[in-house]
């Protein structure tokens, strides 16, 4: 199977997934980011499908369509979402059923979206953690494959629980995907 890898930030979570050994066949991000710099010091093919618009104005199917069309032309079989900016559309899921994978810093179902660790702060909860899920429409929501549990120390701000919380995704996710890589399964849609 072949793996893609997609970013929008510092990357530390594709990082994890080259060193664990897992073999990323491309890089896409939504924006400039650190993440590019890194594929590429790594000598991992890199594309940039760049938004036009963060605003209201976003065409997501178009957007969706193109990045699919990349990923196609790339041969992709299974796609890893780690902290990818862009909530993709119908298309996907169409094209890549079951097939791809998402690490979320929270411990799903609770705490859902963009700012999971400012939420589960925000409700006071002592424990929190990350969960490795297969993507579907629904944002966050798909089958749980993978969870740990992380505590919230009383000092913690939202940047130094994310960073922990991090630790174990950086572990967690390379796990997960080398057991789908493993077993060559697409994961709905295929009887056992
Ligand atoms: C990770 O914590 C990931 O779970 C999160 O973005 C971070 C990416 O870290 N994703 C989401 O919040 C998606 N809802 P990185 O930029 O250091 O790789």
């Amino acid at each position: 199977m072949r793996l893609a890898v997609l970013a929008s930030g510092t990357g530390s979570i594709l990082e994890a997934i080259v060193d664990a050994g897992l073999p990323v066949h491309l890089v896409v991000t939504d924006r400039p980011c650190r993440a590019v710099d890194l594929a590429e010091s790594l000598g991992i093919p890199v594309m940039v499908v760049e938004r036009d618009s963060f605003g209201d104005d976003f065409n997501r199917e178009a957007y969706t369509l193109g990045l699919v069309k990349v990923l196609t032309d790339a041969e992709i079989d299974l796609v890893a979402m780690a902290g990818f900016g862009t909530i993709l559309a119908q298309p996907a899921y169409d094209r890549f059923a079951g097939r791809i994978l998402n690490t979320h810093p929270a411990l799903l179902p609770a705490f859902p979206g963009w700012h999971g660790v400012a939420d589960a702060m925000a409700h006071g909860v002592k424990v929190t953690g990350c969960t490795v899920h297969i993507a579907t429409l629904e944002v966050d929501s798909g089958p749980i494959l993978a969870q740990e549990a992380v505590p919230v120390l009383p000092d913690d701000d939202e940047e130094s629980l994310h960073e922990r919380i991090k630790e174990v995704e950086r572990r967690i996710y390379p796990e997960t995907i080398r057991t789908v890589l493993e077993s060559g399964k697409i994961l709905i849609g295929e009887s056992a």
